[in-house]
């Protein structure tokens, strides 16, 4: 969905904002090909490593450690940027937003992806569970509703908003090549210690899960957001 709502062509410079494992610069190089240019950047020194093994037959595709809130990169600089699940963990993000502007050229595009947190839907035998585990897991963003405001944070910054979409992710079974198995996996390291939640109780709340699935009764659905804007000419 990302990559329809960009539209690269051939040749263009694109900026890949906390590009994490680089799933999407490598779909990106593919777009605009070897006589253009994907810049990528990310805080954290493991992601841009496994980033890097997935794009190196890809030599157009770059990284640079460096943080949204003071990108290294000169005004008008790219033709289009994206940012994907990462403005929700910027405490900063006016200033994420401003440096998204600046870097693009006039009339360049940007994308950005978020995810509302606040609103999970997954059934549990357990509801009472669910619920302190999904509060403990809250402290792991800074902001946990952010599609709700992010459009018009783009637009005060100067941004012209093109479309906004929804990206549902629904998961009717418990499978690991689901969205809901992998994060689950990640809440279930993150919450112990949080909130009076217990590693006991963050493997008890896994188990529930996987008995939900082994039963057919499997129920996950999250919805994150796209804003395109545009930068006026
Ligand atoms: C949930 S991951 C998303 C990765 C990738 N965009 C994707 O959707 O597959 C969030 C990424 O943002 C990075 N990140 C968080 N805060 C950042 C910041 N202020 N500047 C740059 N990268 C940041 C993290 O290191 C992490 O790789």
């Amino acid at each position: 969905m990302v990559l329809d709502a960009l539209q690269l062509r051939s040749g263009e410079r694109v900026l890949d904002i906390g590009t994490g494992p680089g799933f999407l610069a490598a779909e990106m190089a593919d777009s605009v090909g070897p006589g253009g240019q994907i810049h990528c950047i990310d805080m954290s020194a493991p992601m841009l490593d496994m980033a890097k093994r997935r794009c190196a037959p890809k030599p157009w595709v770059s990284f640079q450690p460096g943080s949204a809130t003071n990108l290294p990169f000169g005004e008008a600089t790219f033709d289009a940027a994206i940012s994907v699940q990462v403005y929700e963990y910027i405490p900063d993000i006016t200033k994420a937003i401003s440096e998204l502007y600046r870097v693009l050229r006039p009339g360049g595009r940007a994308v950005v992806v978020s995810t509302d947190w606040d609103a999970i839907a997954w059934h549990a035998s357990d509801s009472a569970r669910m619920r302190r585990v999904l509060s403990a897991f809250k402290e792991h963003c800074v902001y946990t509703a952010l599609p709700r405001t992010l459009a018009p944070s783009l637009k005060r910054a100067g941004f012209i908003l093109k479309e906004q979409r929804i990206i549902p992710q629904f998961n009717a079974t418990w499978d690991p090549d689901s969205y809901s198995y992998q994060i689950a996996r990640l809440i279930s390291a993150f919450v112990p210690g949080r909130q009076g939640v217990t590693k006991e109780e963050a493997r008890a709340w896994v188990e529930d899960l996987r008995g939900t699935g082994e039963r057919g009764e499997y129920f996950f659905s999250l919805n994150q957001y796209l804003c395109l804007v545009v930068k006026p000419e």
